[in-house]
């Protein structure tokens, strides 16, 4: 039997994970310029903990969590699971470390793989990488409007187009009253129905609106906007406004309900119209109920994840390629720990350098740096070893010249920023 992957799940290699790579630098620079600190919990948790918050009733604890079997002792229990999310584990960590009770206004940040057992295609894993950030203690609706500041900043900085999507669900107020409505809209419609609404319909009826079947008899059901106590609505208004204000576009989608069952006033998605059917490339909103739920103190929650692999499928590849600054080709044995050192001293001057393999000759190694795009070849023989000095071949415009070893990094670092298009190191 041949060994392969498993369906939905992915090698990642050259530009896939290059650019997943980049999305995630560029995700945490953002965390760390709103101060948010990074987390890092367990990829496997109790079952009990997603059926408890991500919603019993929800696809995701219904059809699509792995299951792992500890050892052969343990079979027929099924209680831990891989996690398909990071919100709850990382609202379990927060309780568990006390700090619901002792210092409850906390901001994190994760990264790491999620598992969902859902059915692949483009954009759609079985394992995927979610960038998160949770902020805990912070009911006001700036804390809504900096999440979505966050993923728009990610956007300027990778130039996307993305659109956001925002509703409000209301609190343990008034969503029991849209619930309410919602039940008695779709028991009405209930012959109109697709069979998965009629699951929906008594165990939890937001998700009608969820239906990608029925979008038109849907698009008459009742709508969460309307049922809003005063509170929830003043909440809602302050998110648009603070959003308009920063100049975060959005639209408004008062069929969005999101999958999960946690949520409780702001919802958004943030979708992009380049890559098909699997549109969300980060999804979030409020979850003020989620922290008392797991058993800690009644404090309120925030936050959002981005689908890494997802977003990386928007990204041009070409934009984002890694070329060396220059390479280092060593020709004959003393020459190798010249061109180490001088190496050391190119990266101490922020360059990106790479030393190719003394094995193979001089016409060989020009041509692989030609390959890997590197602007510059540093050449090092025995009579430049005498002299002190390198041979710079510039790979763009196929000139030479010698240069002083000690002048490399300098002259490299100076000429790269005059005539490339990327800065040095980048
Ligand atoms: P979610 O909407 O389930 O929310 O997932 C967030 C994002 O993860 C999605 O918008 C999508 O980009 C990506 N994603 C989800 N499933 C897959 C998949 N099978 N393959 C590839 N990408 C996927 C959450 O997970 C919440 N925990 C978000 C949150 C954080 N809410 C509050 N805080």
């Amino acid at each position: 039997m041949q060994l392969t992957k498993l369906r939905g799940f992915r090698d990642l290699i050259g530009p896939d994970v290059r650019l997943m790579s980049v999305i995630e630098e560029q995700a945490r620079l953002i965390a760390r310029q709103h101060n948010v600190a990074e987390i890092r919990v367990p990829v496997l948790e109790r079952l009990d903990l997603y059926a408890r918050s991500t919603g019993e009733t929800s696809d995701i604890v219904e059809k699509q969590l792995y299951v792992v079997q500890r050892s052969p002792d343990s079979l027929g229990v099924h209680d831990h699971v891989l996690r398909p999310e990071g919100t709850p584990g990382v609202v379990r960590a927060y309780i568990e470390a006390g700090l619901d009770r002792s210092d409850p206004d906390q901001r994190y940040f994760y990264c790491g793989p999620m598992f969902r057992y859902e059915r692949p295609q483009k954009g759609r894993y079985r394992e995927f990488y979610q960038f998160g950030v949770e902020f805990f203690g912070r009911p006001d609706a700036a804390a809504d409007a900096e999440l979505m500041v966050m993923i728009d900043e990610l956007r300027h900085a990778l130039r996307l187009e993305l659109t956001f999507e925002i509703n409000s669900l209301g609190d343990a107020q008034c969503r029991p009253i849209f619930r309410q409505q919602l039940l008695e809209w779709g028991r009405k419609h209930l012959a109109e129905l697709c069979d998965d609404c009629h699951q929906r319909l008594e165990r939890n009826p937001l998700r009608l609106l969820d239906c990608k079947i029925d979008v038109k008899l849907t698009a008459t059901a009742p709508k969460s906007g309307d049922f809003l106590c005063e509170p929830c609505r003043a909440h809602f208004d302050s998110v648009r406004d603070l959003l308009t204000d920063a100049g975060v576009p959005y639209k408004l989608n008062p069929r969005l309900v999101r999958g999960l069952d946690y949520y409780s006033r702001t919802a958004f998605e943030v979708i992009s119209t380049r890559i098909g059917a699997q549109s969300a490339v980060a999804a979030g909103g409020r979850y003020d109920g989620l922290v008392e739920t797991l058993g800690g103190a009644p404090v309120a929650g925030t936050g959002f994840a981005i689908g890494i692999d997802r977003l990386a499928l928007v990204l041009d590849a070409r934009k984002f390629e890694l070329r060396p600054d220059a390479t280092l080709i060593a020709l004959g044995d003393s020459a190798v720990p010249v061109a180490m050192r001088l190496s050391g001293e190119m990266r101490a001057a922020g360059l990106r350098v790479e030393l190719l393999s003394p094995e193979r000759g001089l016409k060989a190694l020009l041509r692989k740096a030609d390959k890997i795009g590197a602007r510059y070849a540093l050449i090092i023989g025995e009579d430049e070893i005498a002299r002190g000095t390198a041979q710079l071949r510039d790979l763009r415009l196929s000139t030479q010249r010698e240069i002083a070893c000690a002048d490399a990094a300098q002259v490299i670092v100076a000429e790269s920023r005059e005539t490339s298009d990327h800065e040095p190191g980048s």
